[in-house]
């Protein structure tokens, strides 16, 4: 089923909060099929914020996701509609207009370090993920006691 590509930012990992984070991908009910901790190199954090090149924040952000400060920690999780659902769990990229109850209302109060990425749409997610996880091997493939049950709509 559909995967999405989903990062704790090196500021999430510096406060403690990537067990939280992955226990609410848990209790949603996704997949975890892929999970490494590194300090990215500058060039795949250009590659994996490539669209956003040519925006004034652009360097800033590549310097925080890079800075070795603290590492991210990358995973891809699957399950049901999870690149929406996850979206919506993660909330609006300005913590001040993320709803309360998600990830980004609970643990942050800037914009400029939100805490957690996710991939924004099926081509992100297949792009993404083929960037941080794209040797053979690197996705686990296997199924949780009656995961079709459990993702069925009826
Ligand atoms: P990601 O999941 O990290 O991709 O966030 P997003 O999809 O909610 O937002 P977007 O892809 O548009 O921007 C990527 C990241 O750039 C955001 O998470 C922010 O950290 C940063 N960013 C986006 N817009 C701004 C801005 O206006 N100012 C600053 N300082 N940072 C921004
Ligand atoms: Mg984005």
């Amino acid at each position: 089923s559909e995967r999405t590509f989903i990062m704790v930012k090196p500021d999430g990992v510096t406060r403690g909060l990537v067990g939280e984070i992955i226990s609410r991908f848990e209790k949603r009910g996704y997949k975890l099929v892929a999970i490494k901790s590194l300090v990215p190199s500058r060039q795949l954090a250009e590659q994996h914020y490539g669209d956003l090149r040519t925006r004034p924040f652009f360097k800033g952000l590549v310097n925080y996701i890079t800075s070795g400060k603290a590492p991210v920690v990358a995973m891809v999780w699957e399950g049901r509609d999870v690149i929406r659902q996850s979206r919506a769990m993660i909330g609006a990229t300005n913590p001040l207009e993320a709803v309360p109850g998600t990830i980004r209302h609970a643990f942050s109060i800037s914009i400029g370090r939100n805490v957690i990425h996710g991939s924004d749409s099926f081509d992100s997610a297949e792009k993404e993920i083929g960037l941080w996880f794209g040797k053979p091997g690197d996705l686990v493939s296997w199924e949780p006691v009656n995961w079709n049950w459990i993702m069925a709509e009826n």
